[in-house]
């Protein structure tokens, strides 16, 4: 189980993926919008996974009544501070929230470099009232084409300061890394760290893309590696970090079942593998759940599950000081 005397990191978090439901009906409300539902109970299959989707991009349809309800700034703020609580009551020392500036401006018009505002000033009441530690990673949608992410990426580059990362997600199959070249290059001209989302939907081909053109230092998912020897080992020898979401890759469909879940593999090989939720409150999970499904059915080891809690440490996007203070 969670090693107690270990920091809890979650690395790979979608604070637009982490709504509560309970929030959706409560903007809607004062928002005068009409919902598909009216109660908690009748809302939740709107908003929730009930059962695994055919694929990615069923699955992330399942993240849009979150942000149809967003229809100020301060919406925005309030979805980042309840994504701080949430953490901290999940037990959390350290997070890294993504978020897509672009997507949640989407439906009211939003002003996207208010969106990236709002957030900041959200996450960072929420860590001085619930002793939480984060990390901002922006994300591009690539879902919605390279025009669109490059006004999210221009939106960021404006709080550049404030944002740690830089993130690509979406339809990985429709939209390939390599339409994203110049971006990339922007946001390392920017001294950001690189994660991409890739072999998840696509194969180990789009794992190397990442890697060696948009120059990922970390995969988010990456479940596709296995199918790779080179890439397996390449990964282990230059420490590349996997953002393993294990609940999430059965719920897309791109893993069969947690017992053929390549994590533990990963581990074995010397990956340095994590483990982390994904879209909490779209799949209803929380990250002790992860832990538990990683022992209970992906077939980790007690020494494994120590292992993937330390590397969220290691590979966190923290300077040595920083981790060393959590520790
Ligand atoms: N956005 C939210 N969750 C995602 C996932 N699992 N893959 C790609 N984009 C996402
Ligand atoms: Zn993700």
């Amino acid at each position: 189980m969670i090693d107690t005397t270990l920091p809890l990191t979650d690395l790979h978090r979608h604070l637009d993926g982490n709504i509560r439901a309970q929030t959706i009906l409560d903007l809607g409300r004062q928002f005068n919008l009409s919902l598909p539902a009216t109660t908690l109970e009748t809302l939740r299959p709107h908003v929730q996974v009930t059962a695994n989707e055919p694929d990615l991009v069923s699955f992330l349809a399942k993240l849009d009544w979150g942000v149809k309800v967003l229809a100020s700034l301060d919406a925005c703020r309030r979805v980042a501070y309840e994504n701080i609580e949430d953490a901290a009551q999940h037990g959390l020392h350290y997070v890294e929230l993504r978020f897509s500036p672009g997507y949640m401006a989407m439906t009211h018009q939003l002003p996207v470099d208010g969106v990236v505002e709002a957030v900041i000033a959200g996450v960072r009441e929420g860590c001085r009232d619930f002793g939480v530690q984060a990390r901002l990673i922006g994300i591009m949608s690539r879902t919605f084409g390279e025009t669109a992410c490059e006004v999210e990426l221009d939106a960021l580059l404006a709080h550049r300061d404030h944002i740690t990362a830089l993130d690509l997600a979406g339809d990985e199959l429709g939209f390939p890394g390599s339409l994203f070249l110049p971006h990339f290059n922007r946001a390392r001209d920017a001294g950001w760290r690189i994660t991409v989302h890739a072999g998840e939907a696509a194969g180990p081909e789009s794992i190397w893309q990442a890697i060696r053109e948009l120059g990922a230092e970390r995969i988010g998912h990456g479940v596709k590696a296995i199918e790779d020897p080179a890439l397996m080992d390449f990964l282990a020898e230059q420490r590349i970090g996997i953002e393993s979401c294990l609940t999430s890759n059965i719920q897309t469909s791109t893993v069969a079942a947690l017992e053929k879940h390549p994590l533990k593999t990963f581990l074995e090989h010397g990956v340095l593998a994590t483990i982390n939720t994904d879209d909490p409150a779209v799949q209803g999970v929380d990250i002790t759940h992860e832990y538990q499904v990683a022992a209970a059915q992906a077939g980790l080891s007690q020494a494994q599950i120590r292992q993937a809690q330390q590397n969220g440490l290691t590979i966190a996007f923290l300077s040595e000081q920083e981790k060393q203070a959590l520790r």
